[in-house]
């Protein structure tokens, strides 16, 4: 039925662009500050549980789901979950999540990578040099706040024109490409600034303490945050953002695997390569520098507002302590890592909607990927204008948090208990270049879905006290502009079904 007939140009080239999907700014902004908030070292247990029991189990879920829908020619979640329980009309609706959630996260993470690149142009240009602590913290201030500054606006539009011109050369000739340039790059500059973060030395460029102390802080246990749930949820919501499970972007990609291609071992190599970039990079650079610098308590505290300050105020600063070239240098390097793990993120969330619109409208690329640009545009601007009146907080709430668990609670009741888990194991290991441990069939079928309840019904407090406590007026019109979009997509997906019937 679908005339989107494209397919991954390589295996290297699929796993590049899923692990890039993956790997993204929450792996070197959101994990050190989450852990250091969590308790450090108490944070990796429940992180690591909810990697294997629930992170894991996903990725092997989603990868069969979308392989599974792909082979029918649907290509985004609606279509996907339906192809899972065609009786019934529910799931379309459910999935309309895949397409939602990768919309209005790109709406403010888009905003966000932009800022990397201006960083990066700023290093070039050695803008920061002898700016002081102050200065560059300044910057920041300035370049967020529209009517001070509009440098922030255009690089905001290049970053999307960007996503959206890859975006219409295709999987193989636009995504795949990027990833095959972004990851490798990615690797070499985190691997360099790892190095330069474990080896800081006390008392050399005017370090406090060696690099070490930040590391043993992170990991150091402290045994008694374990039994807090607020450690669990902040451990759970870092695999999903981390993942990107429950996002719908997954499903997408591996709707183009080839039918009878490995899965299994792909998974797993996308998943594992993640979980380097972040507990081994993304441990030792942001925190390693700055508590070298500014010590444990200083550190600690900045990490109270968020990542978001140390690496683009904080880590800009300390970087021109060490001289006019290798500040330039590892400046770049830091930018232009943020810059390309967000764009091989931010690509994935194109492909859902363009899928979409391809598939049941049938559109071609260009189009798809034009419009998924004005959509991002337009759902974006807010972010952009009233960031500091907290609409980009209030987006990665809804869109970046809730949906991703809520998504990825319907969607593994779908897989294990309604679609079947004979049918669903034998999904996940058709055409598998490894031997999937058998306890995962159990693990699928009962404790990932139990822990995913527990973490919903453990966030639920929170998003009662939001809805009851409505906030501002432009955070009132991001709440509104977001259920638009999801009734939006309902809609089209409503259309598109009605289309398929009348095909039939
Ligand atoms: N997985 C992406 C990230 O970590 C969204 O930023």
């Amino acid at each position: 039925m679908s005339s989107n007939q494209e397919s991954w140009g390589s295996r290297l080239g699929l796993i590049l662009a899923m692990a890039g999907n993956a790997v993204g700014l929450g792996n070197f902004l959101r994990f050190p500050v989450q852990a250091i908030q969590n308790g450090g070292g108490a944070f990796i247990i429940p992180y690591l549980v909810c990697f294997l029991l629930m992170g894991i189990p996903l990725l092997w879920v989603e990868w069969a789901t979308g392989r599974f829908g792909g082979k029918k020619g649907n290509h985004s979640t609606p279509f996907i979950l339906h192809e899972l329980d065609p009786k019934r009309a529910l799931w379309k609706y459910v999935g309309v999540f895949g397409i939602f959630t990768n919309i209005a996260v790109a709406a403010y993470y888009c905003y966000l990578e932009s800022w990397t690149l201006n960083y990066v142009w700023m290093f070039i240009q050695g803008g920061f040099d002898g700016m002081g602590q102050d200065g560059v913290a300044n910057y920041f201030a300035s370049y967020i706040t529209m009517n001070q500054n509009h440098t922030a606006i255009y690089f905001w539009l290049l970053c999307l024109l960007l996503n959206t011109y890859i975006l219409s050369k295709g999987l193989s000739g636009g995504v795949e490409k990027a990833a095959k340039v972004g990851m490798p790059l990615l690797l070499l500059f985190g691997l360099f600034l790892a190095y330069k973060g474990i080896t800081l030395k006390a008392g050399e460029f005017g370090a406090l303490l060696d690099g070490t102390v930040g590391l043993n802080f992170l990991w150091t246990p402290n045994f008694d945050s374990i039994w807090n749930t607020k450690v669990w949820l902040a451990a759970a919501g870092q695999i999903f953002f981390t993942l990107s499970v429950g996002m719908g972007s997954i499903q997408c990609y591996a709707a183009y695997v080839r039918s009878k291609q490995d899965i299994a071992l792909n998974a797993m190599s996308a998943g594992w390569m993640n979980e380097f970039v972040e507990v081994v990079l993304g441990s030792s650079i942001l925190i390693p520098i700055a508590i070298g610098y500014l010590g444990v308590d200083q550190v600690v505290e900045l990490t109270k507002s968020g990542g978001l300050g140390l690496g683009f105020k904080t880590l800009p600063y300390l970087f021109t302590q060490w001289g006019p070239l290798m500040g330039a240098v590892a400046g770049t390097c830091w930018f232009g890592l943020l810059f390309f793990a967000g764009i091989t993120s931010s690509l994935a969330m194109g492909t859902p909607v363009m899928a979409f619109l391809r598939d049941e409208f049938g559109w071609k690329r260009g189009p798809s990927a034009w419009t998924f640009g004005l959509i991002v545009l337009v759902l974006g601007a807010p972010t952009v204008f009233f960031f500091n009146e907290g609409v980009f907080d209030e987006y990665d709430y809804w869109a970046g948090t809730v949906s991703l668990v809520l998504f990825a609670l319907l969607e593994v009741i779908l897989f294990a208990w309604v679609f079947g888990m004979d049918k669903g194991w034998k999904e996940i290991n058709e055409g598998a270049d490894m031997k999937i441990p058998t306890v995962y069939r159990f693990i699928i079928q009962y404790v990932t879905p139990l822990i995913l309840l527990a973490v919903f019904l453990g966030s639920l407090p929170d998003i009662i006290s939001k809805i009851q406590n409505p906030g501002n007026h432009y955070v009132q019109g991001a709440r509104i502009l977001l259920l638009a979009l999801y009734a939006g997509i309902a809609y089209a997906v409503y259309v598109a079904y009605r289309r398929r019937k009348t095909r039939i």
